[in-house]
């Protein structure tokens, strides 16, 4: 197999990519570095006024779409593909994580963690994934699950640690169906993460001091990482769930 060159490994220039809930935290630093090495990027967020400021940033397209809506779903990726020129990379990232013991929820608590964080992923592979095979030159999906996927944080996250662990399992069987269309299909597992959802990682010394690493992450770190499983860098890596926590579920 021919080598090629680091710099044309991590090149994305001529792909279309997709961030949901890119409008800030995670969801901005995975679509600024996909914009960086040279995508041409939509970000989605149910926050449209955000997703217009986030992409005007780095030089993207915002769509202003809600992950839990089926209809609003296609229109992204209809949009993406009438302004990109196509669909080569989703990440699905647009997720949320209220925190609330078990006892005192209800059902519509638990549908609206599972529509956003599970059903959302699906309703945007589907369509992306379609398109991707349409197009014929393959893809790649990146889901944002969490260490939550593998092992609970703290109490008051069943649902989302319910949404996250279904999330990792459509990942691992996802990754198997799209392999013949030479789309690939991973995971990014962080740990804590200072993002508006996080309060910037003001966060109490004891929780920081269950981090082996003793800090969150930047939101940079995720995005780092998301550029490499996105790029041809990680060509031969699908149905991989990549952990990215300073050593949290060591600890
Ligand atoms: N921050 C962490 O510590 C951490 C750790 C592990 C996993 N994660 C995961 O990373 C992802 C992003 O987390 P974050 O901390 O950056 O979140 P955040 O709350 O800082 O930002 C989330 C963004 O997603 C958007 N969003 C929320 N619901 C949406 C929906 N239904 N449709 C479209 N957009 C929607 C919001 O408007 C916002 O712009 C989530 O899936 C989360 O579960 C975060």
């Amino acid at each position: 197999m021919e080598q090629k060159p680091l710099a044309e490994l991590l090149d994305l220039s001529g792909k279309a990519a997709i961030v949901t809930g890119g409008a800030m935290g995670i969801g901005f630093a995975i679509a600024s570095r996909l914009a960086e090495a040279g995508a041409k990027v939509l970000v989605a967020d149910k926050d449209a006024a955000a997703a217009e400021a986030a992409a005007a940033k780095i030089g993207a397209v915002a769509f202003g779409a809600d992950v839990s809506d089926e209809a609003q779903v296609e229109a992204m990726v209809a949009k993406a593909a009438e302004e990109l020129g196509g669909v080569d990379v989703l990440v699905n990232n647009a997720g949320i994580y209220p925190v609330k013991p078990t006892l005192d929820s209800t059902k519509e608590d638990f549908e609206k963690i599972l529509h956003t964080n599970l059903m959302g992923a699906f309703f945007a592979a589907k369509a992306a994934a379609k398109r991707m095979i349409a197009q014929g030159r393959g893809g790649t999906i990146i889901n944002i699950t969490s260490i939550d996927a593998l092992h609970p944080s703290f109490v008051g996250l069943a649902f989302y640690d319910a949404s996250k662990h279904g999330l990792w399992g459509f990942t691992k069987n996802l990754a198997l169906e799209l392999a013949p269309h030479n789309i690939r299909v991973n995971a990014i597992a962080p740990g804590g993460v200072a993002t508006p959802g996080t309060g910037m990682g003001k966060v109490s010394a004891d929780f920081l001091a269950k981090i082996p690493m003793h800090r969150m992450a930047d939101a940079d770190e995720i995005g780092k990482v998301a550029l490499f499983l996105a790029s041809d860098m990680a060509s031969y890596m699908t149905g991989s769930q990549v952990v990215v926590d300073g050593g949290t579920l060591l600890a």
